[in-house]
């Protein structure tokens, strides 16, 4: 039995359904630039839709601070999902209050209504429960399938799951099943890659994978960070020096629990940083004083590669190298496409997330063939970092 109540324990036929997704989406000049999140959490509105239930979507739209504001309404949203899941989507101009209640009264089974930005009313972020409460009475149940906002304790991840029957939906059933294979009960060997421009951002992740993980691959700006900590002069690179002593105890922490760090062993070096700049690989004894470190060399890559060979599980944040800038994704496409080649053969169970790392992932062309794809980055650096999840945990049975 899973450890969270699902779909399956629900009986939604005519019930008015709230259903908490993630409709935070990169848009342009009013047009979707990337749909994925709604296409995750197509087969939960489709699944209730077809069990007769009125579905009700709650959902939050960047980060507006004054109340409503056109440039954070919902309602374009609105026209991406229904595109996505083919069917009409209704939309209440207020996610309480008369407007929605006279939109939820008008739902038939089966029928699919967006409520405004929740965020425009101050109550959402303060889980206040008078909010919690207004968006209770259009609802008899409550499911949430949205892992990617679970890291907050806001009404309606949280608050909500107090008050109604609440159950996690098929895409956090997904998500939750997929994290626990990556670092909750793995098979071991289990091995971490990490990467991205700052220590200073990961340092909660980075001590709490060492305790976790049996080898430990730092790439791209951080690893810098590291190796300076050591001793390796690494010219104008990206480095935090300020650091240092974070990195050895993390270094130190690393040993004591017998995971292997896995450093870059060589780099490759530009002189500016732009796509296509002249670049040379050097050992890290020969790293030029005027030149940055763009990427892992090739001798890391063959590394990092082996590292792959000798896991059961990866998880994966953060690119290798400056992987927006060819030709130093080099390293970030090899190793995907290694974790890739590992996965579809069965030897890997493979995990990775964070907007970076998707981003990376689909430039590779393998995002497919991972065993998870994590949409989420806050929240999914948050689970990386060993911290509670509230969305998640008020789920649990
Ligand atoms: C996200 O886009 O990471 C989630 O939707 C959470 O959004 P937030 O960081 O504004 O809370
Ligand atoms: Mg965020």
């Amino acid at each position: 039995m899973p450890a969270f109540k699902t779909l399956d324990d629900a009986d939604v036929a005519g019930k008015r359904v709230l259903l908490r997704v993630d409709l935070n989406v990169p848009v342009a000049n009013g047009h979707v630039t990337d749909a994925t999140r709604i296409e995750r959490v197509a087969p939960t509105i489709l699944e209730l839709s077809k069990k007769g239930a009125k579905v009700i979507l709650l959902a939050h739209f960047g980060r507006p601070k004054d109340g409503p504001t056109p440039e954070f309404s919902l309602k374009p949203i609105a026209h991406a999902v229904a595109k996505v899941i083919g069917q009409n989507v209704h939309f209440a101009e207020d996610s309480i209050g008369q407007k929605a209640a006279e939109a939820v009264a008008k739902l038939g089974n089966g029928d699919i209504l967006l409520l405004e930005n929740t965020r425009f009313h101050k109550g959402e972020e303060k889980n206040d429960p008078a909010y919690v409460k207004a968006l209770a009475a259009n609802g008899d149940l409550y499911v949430n399938d949205a892992f990617s906002a679970a890291h907050r304790a806001h009404a309606s991840t949280e608050g909500l799951a107090h008050v109604l029957p609440a159950y996690a939906g098929r895409t956090m059933q997904a998500e939750l099943e997929a994290l626990e294979s990556g670092l909750g009960h793995p098979k071991r060997p289990v091995v971490a890659v990490v990467g991205g421009a700052k220590v200073s951002s990961k340092l909660d992740l980075l001590g709490n994978l060492v305790e976790k993980v049996d080898a430990l691959v730092i790439g791209g700006g951080m690893a810098n960070t590291f190796l300076a900590a050591q001793g390796v002069k690494v010219g104008k690179s990206l480095c935090e020096h300020d650091l240092a002593d974070t990195a050895r105890e993390i270094m130190a922490k690393a040993q004591a629990a017998n995971c292997t760090i896995i450093l870059p062993v060589d780099a490759i070096v530009a002189w500016h940083f732009e796509a296509n700049a002249p670049f040379h690989a050097y050992g890290l004894d020969a790293i030029p004083e005027d030149g940055m470190i763009l990427d892992v060399g090739p001798q890391s890559i063959e590394r990092i590669k082996g590292a792959i060979d000798d896991a059961a599980t990866l998880v994966w944040n953060g690119p290798l190298g400056a992987f927006e800038l060819t030709p130093f994704d080099k390293a970030t496409v090899a190793a995907a496409r290694h974790v890739a080649e590992r996965t579809k053969s069965g030897h890997l169970v493979s995990v990775a997330g964070g907007g970076d790392t998707v981003a990376a992932l689909n430039h590779a062309g393998i995002a497919d063939d991972l065993t998870y794809v994590s949409t989420a980055g806050g929240a999914f650096l948050e689970w990386m970092e060993g911290k509670p999840l509230p969305g998640v945990d008020v789920l649990k049975r």
